[in-house]
């Protein structure tokens, strides 16, 4: 038996890093799996290697900019598996060098950024509930950030944007619990796979460093750190959950900020 067996479920994103894994992760559980991303050769590599591994998955074409593809997406379910139980808004855009401080900010890069990290979940959202109501209730699984809960120097429209998914992730919740829809936030915080880790340049490679001594835990996280929080929040186990943001961030958040100074400043406090 498995945990999500039965169930059909969608996530964006699914064609690298968290998505390919929690892709992989739900069909190992048994659920259908349609793999959704822009990149349509890794979705479709995605879902060679879930079908050798005797899962099931279709590839999916979404730009997730665009609202008639998500709407496309949502409908393959329908066409392809009947119904639709699980949708993971996981897909993002994220633009280093023009998503900047607060007087710097492009307009553009704000409305885009707007238009993929936050409208896009909505758009995504809407078209999946109906169809999830039909099928007898169902999880959406919407990915935020530590970026969506706490100031940084830069990406001041990621981090809107995904601390709009939070409300946005709370009202689905409220609006449709009654219909059997559960609506949950993950709020990863410095995911990266290990090829990313042993290739990189010296900045991510301080940055990292910096990262793990604030953390509770003694490394950074990885791909399937997210896919077991994901499947969970998929499956029934968690059928009691909604309207949560859950931290997956190694307990970055959960320190106090002076800890890593006090530790090093020897005191005793
Ligand atoms: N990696 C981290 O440290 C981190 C931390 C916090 C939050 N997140 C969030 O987690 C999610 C997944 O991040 P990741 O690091 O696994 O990303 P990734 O870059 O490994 O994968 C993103 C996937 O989304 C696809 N994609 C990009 N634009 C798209 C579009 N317009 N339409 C459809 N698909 C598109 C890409 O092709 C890719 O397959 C994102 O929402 C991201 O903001 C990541």
């Amino acid at each position: 038996m498995g945990r999500l067996d039965n169930k059909v479920a969608i996530i964006t994103g699914a064609a690298s890093g968290m998505g390919e894994a929690t892709a992989k992760a739900f069909a190992q559980e048994g659920a259908k799996v349609i793999v959704a991303d822009i990149n349509m050769e890794g979705a479709e590599r995605v879902v060679k290697e879930i079908s050798s591994a005797g899962g099931t998955a279709v590839a999916q074409f979404v730009d997730i900019g665009e609202p008639e593809k998500i709407e496309e997406m949502v409908l393959r379910a329908k066409d392809e598996f009947g119904k639709l139980d699980i949708l993971h808004n996981n897909a993002a855009r994220l633009d280093f060098q023009n998503d900047v401080d607060v007087a710097g900010m492009d307009i553009f890069e704000w409305d885009e950024t707007m238009r993929y990290n936050l409208r896009s979940v909505m758009l995504g959202s809407k078209y999946a509930i109906p169809l999830m109501i039909e099928s007898g209730g169902g999880s959406i699984i919407n990915t935020s950030s530590m970026g969506g809960l706490v100031g940084e120097m830069g990406k001041t429209a990621y981090a809107a944007a995904k601390a709009g998914i939070i409300a946005l992730t709370k009202a689905t919740a409220i609006q449709y619990g009654k219909q059997n829809i559960r609506c949950n936030a993950i709020a990863p915080g410095m995911v990266l796979n290990e090829t990313i880790v042993e290739n990189a340049p010296e900045s991510l490679k301080k940055l990292i460093d910096i990262y793990i001594e604030h953390k509770a835990t003694p490394r950074i996280g990885n791909p399937m750190d997210i896919a077991y929080l994901a499947l969970y929040l998929a499956s029934d186990e968690s059928e009691y959950i909604t309207g949560q943001v859950i931290n997956a961030d190694g307990g970055i958040l959960a320190h106090n900020p002076t800890v890593v100074d006090v530790k090093k400043a020897n005191l005793n406090w």
